[in-house]
């Protein structure tokens, strides 16, 4: 892998902030974007800009085209059929759309959903949301100290009332990757539906969803160097063909009366009104971009610098990694006792370096650990160990100034 020909790709990374470079640790949040992908939606508004699906003429039919293709790559990127892909706005939009429409289809007072402690609020709020308004049950597997699943605890939340199984592939605080495969293959055996929260994921190792086999799998563009505000839900097609439409109106209809409604067929039904098309192509770049290089090198190179910053972390007197274990995404979360995370993060903003600090949109998780928060660390392919080395210097600055 040549860092230096990656990171000429990335031009965010030749700014400076507060008078530094640029040092940007903040890859869980929203990924930066290549040349390809940003030159991508300026082409796309320069030449073909058109409506999608509705016209005859050159640029439409061009329009829909770019739209259709972007499509068909992001499916062969996740081994899916292009009719198990739908666009949407992200990975909440995805997973609203599915708490919306199973909602409907299967969804009676009384049923149980189970979740993990582990979940970003996007993959809470929808379900609680459902809990109010149709009185079903949720249930949560917790973790052990280490942040990791734990399977046992699973297995006895089940019951013969359990329906969905909706759980993150990785989490976006401590980083741990969860056996997805194999929970998907017991809920399959008692016949629960499962969706899986891939935003974190995707950008970090090589999904294929038929490997997986979950009915459903949900991403960001954005985390995985594509544009913000385009999504992907996967489903599959035997399922997502008995979904209950979440919106309604344009592009997603057959014949409309004012008594009657015909549905499209897939992927049509579940895309209601003009759909984000400069984001679906800028997504399909960023697909390109990961396709030019080896997922195996991607996940290497990252885990060296997860492991080269956390035994530089752990050296530091009082400093606390939350979920401390080894097979995780390239995300580390940490406390150091008497110091706010929100303090130790505005002084390496001074330096250049964005880091969060904060929630992360799982407070049952922060519950679970006993804190109020943390400073959280997320490491991509342009990171190298010089800007941990630059970052480590800072915090033991900063961790000086505050105590
Ligand atoms: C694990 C996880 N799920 C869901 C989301 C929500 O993604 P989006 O805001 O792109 O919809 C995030 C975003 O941080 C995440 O990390």
């Amino acid at each position: 892998m040549d860092l230096l020909k990656i990171r000429e790709q990335f031009p965010a990374l030749n700014q400076t902030i507060n008078g530094n470079k640029l040092v940007y640790f903040d890859n869980a949040a929203t990924s930066l974007k290549p040349v390809s992908v940003i030159e991508s939606i300026s082409d796309y508004y320069s030449t073909i800009n058109s409506n999608v699906h509705r016209a005859s003429h050159y640029l439409s039919a061009m329009s829909t085209r770019a739209y259709e293709e972007s499509r068909e790559n992001i499916a062969g990127f996740i081994n899916a059929n292009p009719g198990e892909v739908i666009f949407t706005s992200g990975t909440t939009d995805s997973i609203n759309t599915l708490a919306s429409g199973l909602s409907d289809i299967i969804l009676k007072e009384g049923d149980e959903i189970i979740l993990t402690v582990l979940e970003h609020h996007s993959n809470i709020v929808p379900w609680v949301a459902l809990k109010r308004d149709k009185k079903i049950v949720l249930k949560i597997v917790d973790v052990d100290d280490k942040g990791i699943l734990k399977l046992d605890h699973l297995r006895e939340l089940i019951s013969d009332r359990t329906r969905i199984i909706s759980m993150s592939h990785s989490s976006n605080v401590l980083g741990t990757i969860n056996p997805v495969s194999e929970i998907v293959k017991f809920a399959r055996e008692k016949g629960i539906i499962t969706i899986i929260d891939g935003a974190q994921a995707v950008a970090h190792s090589k999904v294929n969803v038929n490997e997986i086999d979950s009915d459903f799998y949900c991403f960001s563009g954005h985390k995985m160097f594509g544009p913000m505000g385009i999504g992907v839900l996967y489903g599959k097609s035997e399922i997502l063909e008995k979904l209950s439409p979440f919106r309604f109106g344009g592009g997603m209809i057959r014949n409309v009366s004012f008594d009657k409604v015909e549905y499209n067929c897939l992927p049509n039904r579940l895309e209601a009104g003009t759909p984000y098309v400069s984001g679906a192509v800028g997504l399909s770049k960023a697909v390109d971009f990961l396709n030019s290089l080896e997922f195996s090198e991607i996940i290497e190179y990252e885990q060296r610098l997860t492991d080269y910053a956390t035994d530089k972390l752990k050296r530091i007197d009082g400093l606390t990694i939350m979920g401390d274990n080894t097979s995780k995404d390239p995300i580390i979360s940490f406390n150091i006792e008497g110091i706010h995370h929100a303090d130790l993060s505005m002084i390496l903003d001074n330096f250049g370096i964005a880091v969060r600090s904060g929630q992360h949109c799982t407070q049952p998780l922060m519950h679970r650990f006993g804190v109020k928060g943390s400073i959280r660390m997320s490491f991509s392919i342009y990171n190298t160990e010089d800007e941990i080395d630059f970052f480590m210097e800072k915090l033991n600055l900063a961790i000086k100034m505050l105590r």
